[in-house]
């Protein structure tokens, strides 16, 4: 193995190895980005006609991603996009970065790891690396990659090199993009580790930490998500008991923030959304039962969590009625944001969908809109988003779901009647403060 391993760090080293990333999405085209950028040969896999398509017209659709970046790699001959896997044959590392949500029970749903790492061995070749990025439970890649790829007949360790390393890529985040975030890094055996390390660190600018097993690798990364989806949780149950108590959450977090060690800001909001934070501690409350454990903490802040929308549509019911002596039943709600946080396109298990399925339910009638996600499709239903500015003076309150930096919330409260603000978005709005209302 070492003198496979000498090789293909050889190649990573002087850039002339051919890298491939599967799953062009959120994850994946970034990564895919970075590589070429590095000097490398590229080659993404994706199972979407429309996106390879995209891609090979050098036409980006994912934010982080520059678009000039992706049209001069492509035009260079640097990056490329199929939905053929023959290619892998050609190419000396496979990263992976497809899908892990949960199924109606919250179960994990490992079908699209388990289908492209079957793409991936029917082309496996000797001194190749596989590196698996997306997020999952403990064991995933000893576990389902390995017996998958070594199928083949090639042994994990002896004629491929196998690796976990977690993306930890926060969409829209200005300052730490895929360039510049370390990377934890877990082989299945030391060799691996080296290579997928050596890989890194010729693409980022960014430390790279090994750690001594893929299972550590992926445990570290359902450690920082259920960080943060339990302090979600802690601060939304926080919020809840300050309404009850007329209590406003976002001066007590603003006054807790100014102590300079120990405490750390987390905000409330009408429930969590995107791809991960909501769904990747069930991944790991899934597996601990393999073991007869329960993970406790993650069920009550799921529970907590899941019960912040009905919370929004409950309240927004009470100050109908209060201000505007109306029921929620036909009354006209303006709904500002869908995406799950502020100024991105993605509505993956946004809470505004929720809210929305609430309002609904209870007889609202309901305009939505959202800067960046003109029109959209939930539960089969086609939505399509307004102009705010032509509808706001026509209705009875404003729920304001997605703090988008770019509304003018000034205009919004001016020209609302009334103002339910489930982000503080509304913070710095000088006049008309006494027609907001806060989560
Ligand atoms: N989006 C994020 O902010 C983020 C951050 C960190 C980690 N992750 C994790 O990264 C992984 C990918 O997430 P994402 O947001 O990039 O998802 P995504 O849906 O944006 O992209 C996944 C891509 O994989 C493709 N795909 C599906 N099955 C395939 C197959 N069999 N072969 C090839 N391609 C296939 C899809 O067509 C899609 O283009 C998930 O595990 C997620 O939890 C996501």
């Amino acid at each position: 193995m070492s003198q496979l391993k000498d090789e293909l760090i050889s190649k990573l080293n002087n850039k002339t190895a051919k890298l491939g990333v599967v799953g062009l999405g959120y994850v994946g085209l970034p990564l895919a980005v970075e590589k070429a950028k590095a000097g490398y040969d590229v080659i993404g896999f994706d199972v979407q006609d429309k996106k390879v398509k995209m891609v090979n017209e050098g036409h980006n659709y994912i934010g982080d991603v520059v678009d000039t970046d992706l049209a001069k790699l492509v035009k260079e001959g640097k990056l490329k996009a199929t939905t053929d896997f023959s290619f892998v044959k050609d190419v000396d590392t496979v990263s992976i970065s497809v899908p892990t949500p949960l199924d109606v029970y919250k179960q994990p749903d490992l079908s699209y790891v388990v289908n492209s790492t079957k793409s991936v061995a029917k082309y496996i070749h000797r001194g190749m690396l596989i590196v698996l990025e997306s997020t999952t439970y403990p064991g995933t890649t000893e576990e389902v990659l390995k017996p998958i790829l070594e199928e083949s007949g090639l042994k994990c360790g002896k004629d491929f090199f196998l690796a976990f390393s977690p993306e930890r890529v926060d969409p829209g985040n200005k300052k730490y993009k895929t360039k510049n975030t370390p990377k934890v890094v877990g082989g299945c055996t030391p060799e691996c580790t080296e290579v997928a390390a050596t890989l890194y660190r010729s693409v980022l600018q960014n430390d790279v930490f090994p750690v001594s097993s893929p299972a550590i690798a992926e445990m570290e990364k359902i450690l920082e998500n259920t960080f943060r989806n339990i302090n979600i949780g802690l601060i939304n149950e926080m919020a809840v008991l300050c309404n009850r108590m007329n209590i406003d959450i976002w001066e007590v977090i603003e006054a807790a923030k100014t102590k300079p060690y120990g405490f750390m800001p987390f905000y409330p909001g009408p429930g969590l959304g995107g791809h991960c934070i909501p769904l990747d501690p069930f991944y790991l409350s899934w597996k601990a039962k393999e073991y007869d454990f329960h993970t406790k903490l993650i069920e009550a802040s799921g529970d907590i969590n899941d019960s912040m929308p009905s919370f929004v549509v409950d309240n927004a019911m009470k100050l109908l009625n209060k201000y505007e002596k109306k029921a929620m039943n036909g009354a006209k709600v303006l709904l500002l944001g869908v995406a799950y946080k502020n100024d991105i396109d993605d509505m993956r298990e946004s809470p505004a969908l929720k809210v929305i399925e609430h309002l609904e339910a209870n007889g609202a009638d309901l305009m939505i809109n959202d800067p960046f996600i003109p029109k959209f499709k939930h539960k089969d239903k086609e939505y399509n988003t307004v102009d705010w500015k032509e509808v706001i003076d026509d209705s009875d309150i404003v729920i304001i779901t997605t703090n988008h930096s770019c509304y003018d919330y000034e205009e919004i409260v001016k020209r609302a009647k009334l103002v339910y603000d489930t982000r503080n978005a509304t913070k710095d709005v000088k006049n008309n403060r006494n027609k907001i209302h806060k989560l």
